[in-house]
């Protein structure tokens, strides 16, 4: 397995627009785009910071994983995503070593691409996104 760059940052907010008032207002990031994960019961904003991205995440249930985290922990921090070469292949190396995950099987993610998450309990108390 090969990290190759680290793909986007989330931060986790009740509202899009609301968060979008400070990234877009006092730091100067712009929407590339937004998208609905209806698989994961969210919508996304991607605003672009030079090769990563900063991925605004709001909860569209409150069922969620999401919206349950939201709950518990208020906005913040929510995960971050590495880009690697494969996504199959870094599914069976995790698998492998006994790494726990969130998913038996890649999801879809933003743009449609597979993905995959990573425990916290696995991964140092914070939540790890793998993307093709
Ligand atoms: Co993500």
């Amino acid at each position: 397995m090969r990290l190759l760059r680290v793909d986007h940052i989330a931060i986790v907010v009740p509202d899009i627009e609301e968060g979008l008032g400070f990234w877009q207002t006092a730091l100067g990031l712009s929407v590339d785009h937004r998208e609905e994960l209806p698989e994961q019961e969210t919508i996304v904003a991607m605003l672009p910071v030079g090769a990563t991205e900063l991925e605004l995440v709001q909860p569209t249930a409150d069922t969620s994983g999401m919206a349950r985290f939201l709950a518990r922990r208020g906005p913040g921090l929510h995960h971050i995503c590495f880009k690697v070469e494969n996504i199959e292949t870094t599914l069976a190396e995790l698998k492998a070593r006994g790494i726990r995950l969130i998913h038996d099987e890649p999801i879809a993610g933003a743009g449609g691409r597979k993905v995959i998450f990573v425990h916290p309990k696995s991964a140092c108390g914070v939540l790890v996104e793998l993307v093709e």
